[in-house]
């Protein structure tokens, strides 16, 4: 391999890198000889643990902030709020992650959401092959985009016609602009630490990476972008009321995560999803689910199927995509129709629908239909989330949290945890040195106290017991 040099960082360890049909092993389960589907992963026990060292991600590291903007290119990714630098990443199998430094993890991160049936799935593999064989892009249609709208229009009951984007942040902007072209009115609700990407009007209290980092709303953003933009805490059917009467006829929808994974993971009151559903059309407002995260996780209908409760648009990303780039946004026919080209509302895109992003996610939405998708994920991660937070207890440490089938929390706080300001209650310097000593046991969580975790159909319940083992030793020594 060639070696480069940027910025007169040396690059020479690139020939080193380990290559994903590399066979060189440190321990016996560094370096799986089976990269086999997903479900079938056995976990092998090793028999010497492998000494977690990071050089070459350091290496790796240095010269990539010479390189691109805080060495990454999304900002989480970056470790600052736990400290340390980011481990790189060199290949993914089912429920584990390897390092170029050759340690082994069990990811709950799973993308930050996409990988629910485990990453680098072989149907999803084998599928993706045939499909590129015929080409990676068409920009014009294709048959694959029917094939999951189809599925996506008959698993979300808010969705009647959807249209398929790159990103979630695409869907978000897309949704808006749509809402507003329906209603005839410019003014949102959304609430605070709910993230909905990084549009312009959506960075008002925005959770994620902004909650993260700790930055007041991002410089460059006009104020006009977010001037019709209306915030409320989480939870709090009150200020939504006081919102709609100071604001007669000029809300266009309320936008929300029903379940939150941006501030942590934060639920719902009984009665809150309810109750905006109720506000809203009381004052023929949209209700809208931002469903990039929750979508498919919560249940194969989403957040809304799960709690019973139908918007007037959704947004998905993450899964639906199976680990390509992808986002889409549906709803009411009546509402979709003003889409370009059926109506004047444009939106567009090169990439939109192409035939990789729509393979994966079909392949991905399959393996989620078979029986007992759900029920294994709320059985794991029940285990997995009381687990930690009964090793906390026992550790002496002050914790609450919470989980929904495959999306879950916990914060070094009392609880209980309702918004996000309950939630910057959260020690969140014992929650980096929680980090750092799992990832030193081999269990990578994401790096910041406010983003929820994921488990996905290949976590076993031997990667469950690992990983509370693990909690208990790194708890009881922080
Ligand atoms: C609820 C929610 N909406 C929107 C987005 C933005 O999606 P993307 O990162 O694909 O732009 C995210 C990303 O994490 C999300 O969690």
């Amino acid at each position: 391999m060639a070696t480069i040099s940027a910025s007169g960082v040396s690059l020479s360890w690139l020939s080193q890198l380990p290559s994903s049909s590399s066979s060189s092993s440190s321990s016996s389960s560094s370096w799986p000889s089976h990269r086999r589907g997903a479900t079938q992963i056995k976990m092998t026990v090793s028999v010497e643990k492998k000494k977690f060292t990071t050089q070459k991600s350091e290496e790796i590291f240095n010269a990539a902030k010479e390189l691109m903007p805080g060495g990454v290119n999304s900002p989480v990714r970056a470790f600052k709020s736990v400290g340390g630098q980011p481990i790189i990443i060199d290949s993914v199998k089912g429920s584990r992650m390897w390092d170029v430094d050759g340690n082994e993890y069990i990811d709950y991160v799973g993308s930050w959401g996409p990988a629910i049936i485990g990453h680098a799935d072989d149907e999803v593999i084998a599928a993706l092959t045939e499909t590129m064989k015929k080409g990676t892009s068409f920009g014009a249609p294709c048959l694959l985009e029917n094939v999951l709208a189809e599925m996506v229009i008959a698993a979300v009951p808010s969705i009647e016609m959807v249209r398929f984007v790159n990103s979630g942040t695409e869907a978000c902007m897309g949704v808006l602009r749509l809402a507003r072209a329906f209603t005839g009115r410019q003014k949102i609700i959304k609430f605070e630490g709910c993230y909905h990407g990084h549009a312009d009007p959506f960075l008002v209290k925005a959770g994620s990476g902004v909650a993260t980092l700790g930055l007041p709303d991002s410089p460059g953003v006009p104020k006009a972008a977010t001037s019709d933009t209306l915030t409320s805490p989480y939870n709090d059917i009150e200020t939504v009321k006081e919102l709609f009467a100071a604001n007669k006829g000029e809300i266009a929808a309320v936008i929300l995560e029903a379940v939150v994974g941006n501030s942590g993971y934060i639920e719902p009151k009984p009665e809150f999803l309810n109750a905006l559903r109720q506000i809203t059309k009381e004052n023929d407002a949209l209700l809208i689910f931002d469903e990039v995260m929750t979508g498919f996780r919560l249940s194969y209908g989403g957040a809304q199927e799960y709690f019973g409760i139908t918007p007037d648009l959704t947004t998905l990303g993450k899964i639906i995509g199976g680990g390509l780039p992808v986002g889409a946004y549906g709803g009411r026919r009546e509402i979709m129709e003003m889409v370009a080209p059926a109506g004047p509302m444009y939106q567009a895109g090169t990439l939109s629908g192409n035939p990789l992003a729509m393979t994966a996610g079909i392949h991905t939405l399959k393996r989620l239909q078979e029986p007992g998708t759900y029920e294994y994920l709320d059985k794991i991660t029940g285990e997995l989330t009381q687990g930690i937070l009964e090793a906390g207890k026992r550790a002496g440490h002050e914790m609450c949290g919470g989980y929904i089938r495959g999306m879950f929390g916990f914060f070094f706080a009392g609880g209980p945890v309702y918004s996000f300001e309950d939630a910057k209650k959260s020690d969140t310097a014992k929650f980096a040195k929680f980090h750092r000593g799992m990832l030193e046991e081999g269990v990578y969580l994401a790096p910041s106290q406010f983003e929820a975790g994921f488990t996905g159909l290949a976590h076993t319940s031997e990667d469950i017991q690992q990983t509370i083992a693990a909690a208990e030793k790194v708890l009881r020594q922080i």
